[in-house]
């Protein structure tokens, strides 16, 4: 399937619905994720930024509407087949999630060791070429999760989601809690994942400086759908009070630089 503009559509949200009890969290959305297109989506907190992100991996089930991956129909697919397709996406989630009893080097290969053998060496290796890109030192390999600080696990996890270069990237809120320093290395890994690799990113974000400097498309979540879309730039000239609400703090001068 391909849109007008003979882009590939990666990832294709129709009519979705999801409540919980009568709690309306997200209702007729709609979106497309294209062939090397950076999204990103932001909205206030619990406005159901992370349960749109979980009905997309398949960890939720929306009430109504179809989540297409590549073409795939997610929703109600049997589960053997939802993890072939989920073993291809970069995930990172919104509080971490690594596995407490594995090694950090063990933790970024985790899905790459189980598609394809490798030794210790050539594992840590692998893990080692990663870290490196998220400025972490060689000798957190052999810690365990508990034994890094909170922001480290949190570039650990990042490192997990990129090894073995995803085409699909879904990142819940990457940079929170990280330094600017870090933050902006992690935004420009997403970029160059984007670019290089051919690959194509959904990121949740507060952070309005990530938003300029990854995203292509912003989706803004409010009254529980989209209602809001559009470039960076567009968003700066908005007028849309809720845009108003995110950009006020931020002057886009320094980002569009
Ligand atoms: N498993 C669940 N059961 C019941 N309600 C849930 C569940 N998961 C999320 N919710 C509710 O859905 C709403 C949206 O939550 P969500 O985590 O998606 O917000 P968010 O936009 O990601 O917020 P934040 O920016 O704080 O991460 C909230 O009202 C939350 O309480
Ligand atoms: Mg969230």
């Amino acid at each position: 399937m391909k849109n007008k503009l003979e882009k590939k559509i990666i990832i294709k949200v129709t009519d979705l619905f999801k409540s919980f009890n009568n709690n309306v969290v997200l209702k007729n959305i709609n979106f497309q994720l294209l062939e090397g297109e950076s999204l990103a989506i932001i909205g206030e907190s619990g406005s159901g930024k992370s349960v749109l992100l979980k009905n997309i991996i398949g960890l939720l089930l929306p009430d109504k509407g179809s989540i297409e991956i590549n073409n795939v129909e997610m929703v109600n697919l049997p589960r053997n087949l939802k993890e072939k397709i989920l073993l291809d996406l970069g995930i990172t989630f919104q509080h971490g999630a690594l596995f407490d009893s594995l090694k950090i080097w063990e933790n970024i290969i985790f899905k790459v060791a189980n598609k394809e053998k490798m030794n210790v060496k050539q594992g840590k290796q692998l893990a080692l070429s990663i870290i490196k890109q998220l400025g972490l030192q060689p000798d957190i390999l052999d810690l365990y999760p508990s034994e890094i600080s909170g922001g480290m696990q949190k570039r650990v996890a990042i490192a997990r989601a990129i090894c073995g270069n995803p085409k699909i990237l879904l990142f819940d809120e990457p940079t929170s809690g990280l330094d600017p320093v870090t933050g902006s290395l992690i935004d420009k890994l997403i970029k160059t994942a984007v670019r290089t690799v051919g690959g194509s990113a959904i990121t949740i974000t507060h952070d309005m400086a990530s938003v300029c400097r990854i995203a292509d498309k912003v989706l803004l979540i409010d009254k529980q759908t989209i209602s809001w879309s559009g470039t960076p730039e567009e968003m700066f000239k908005s007028a849309n009070p809720k845009i108003q609400e995110f950009i006020k703090p931020i002057n886009s001068e320094i980002f569009f630089k």
